[in-house]
């Protein structure tokens, strides 16, 4: 593993003679895995979008660390496409980058795009979502447990209501990863209380508007919104918009109905503050660092764990406004 990466980085050590290759090893070595460390990479970053406040701090944060290591970073934004990330994969590949993140905005559909990287031997680091493919094809991913985060939320909510408790869902886009698995880690944990039910779920496609429209539809079905105790959203910024909706109801949002979400952006902290949310599952966007590591481990020829997982707390007011300015 060693030797095939010095054969990549020094090709000239192959003219020197036996003897003096080992004497060179023995000072070059130490040399070497500095020079790695500061090796210059060139890497494309396939983006989903910016439909949230988290997505917007997941990019800058990606970019200013890439920027910090000094790297070539070319940036892709998919607008939500997965068809516009295939191609920007496809592009990167063709400028033989280093390494590629990608984002995936969906969980399908990867696997030809997948193997065109792995031939050229690009390795590919998923960032923040999953993909249903096999892990041979991608080095690493790094993310959060997505299920871990919908059983926190369902076992807060369980016990702050007694386990009693009627949920409106926001789920987010359909077929991503971060939707289905918070769903599914969610109902697990709901399933226990027989008085704890979700009665209406739809998505709301990670935005605000969604968000707003969703809730509105919501509370128009319901008619009597004290059918509905608590509201489950797949992140802050679809619980911000329903708060919006909630507010232009008649309702109070955290008193009426709890407000419960996923992301941890400033302003969830700031409708904490105002007493207009209840809690949310912290999602750090800090992944660019060890991505970028688990790329210069590969070409190091060090193995690499398959998830490099980033799960984050659960937050209540009582510590909304430290947080708040920590993150503003
Ligand atoms: O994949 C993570 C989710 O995507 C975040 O919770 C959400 O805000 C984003 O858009």
């Amino acid at each position: 593993m060693l030797s095939n990466s010095i054969g990549r980085n020094l090709p000239w050590l192959g003219t020197l003679k036996r003897k003096t290759l080992q004497t060179s090893l023995a000072v070059i070595l130490p040399v070497l895995s500095a020079s790695a460390m500061a090796e210059s990479l060139t890497i494309g970053f396939s983006q989903i979008g910016s439909e949230s406040g988290w997505r917007t701090s997941e990019t800058e944060s990606i970019k200013a660390e890439a920027e910090r290591r000094g790297y070539d970073l070319k940036f892709s934004d998919a607008q939500q496409k997965q068809e516009n990330q295939i191609k920007a994969v496809r592009s990167f590949i063709s400028q033989g980058v280093d390494g590629i993140l990608l984002a995936p905005v969906v969980e399908t559909g990867w696997d030809s795009v997948l193997k065109e990287a792995k031939r050229l031997d690009i390795p590919v680091v998923l960032v923040d979502r999953g993909v249903a493919a096999d892990p041979s094809l991608y080095l690493t991913k790094v993310a959060s447990d997505f299920k871990e985060e919908g059983s926190l939320a369902a076992s807060w909510l369980a016990a702050e209501t007694n386990g009693r408790c009627n949920i409106v869902e926001l789920q987010g886009t359909v077929g991503s990863s971060a939707a289905i698995d918070r769903k599914d880690g969610f109902a697990a944990v709901i399933e226990n209380f027989p008085n704890m039910n979700v009665i209406r779920s739809q998505s709301g496609d990670f935005t605000r508007a969604g968000g707003k429209e969703v809730m509105e539809s919501f509370l128009k079905a319901e008619g009597d919104a004290s059918n509905i105790c608590a509201l489950f959203a797949h992140n802050d910024d679809m619980a911000l918009g329903a708060v919006l909706a909630m507010k232009e109801a008649g309702v109070e949002p955290a008193k009426d109905i709890i407000v419960l979400s996923i992301d941890g952006v400033p302003d969830i902290f700031k409708a904490m503050m105002d007493h207009e949310a209840n809690a949310t599952i912290e999602l750090n966007p800090h992944l660019g660092g060890p991505a970028f590591d688990a790329i210069l481990a590969h070409r190091d020829g060090k193995e690499v764990d398959k998830w490099i997982k980033a799960n984050g707390p659960l937050y209540l007011p009582d510590t909304a406004e430290q947080e708040y300015a920590k993150r503003k």
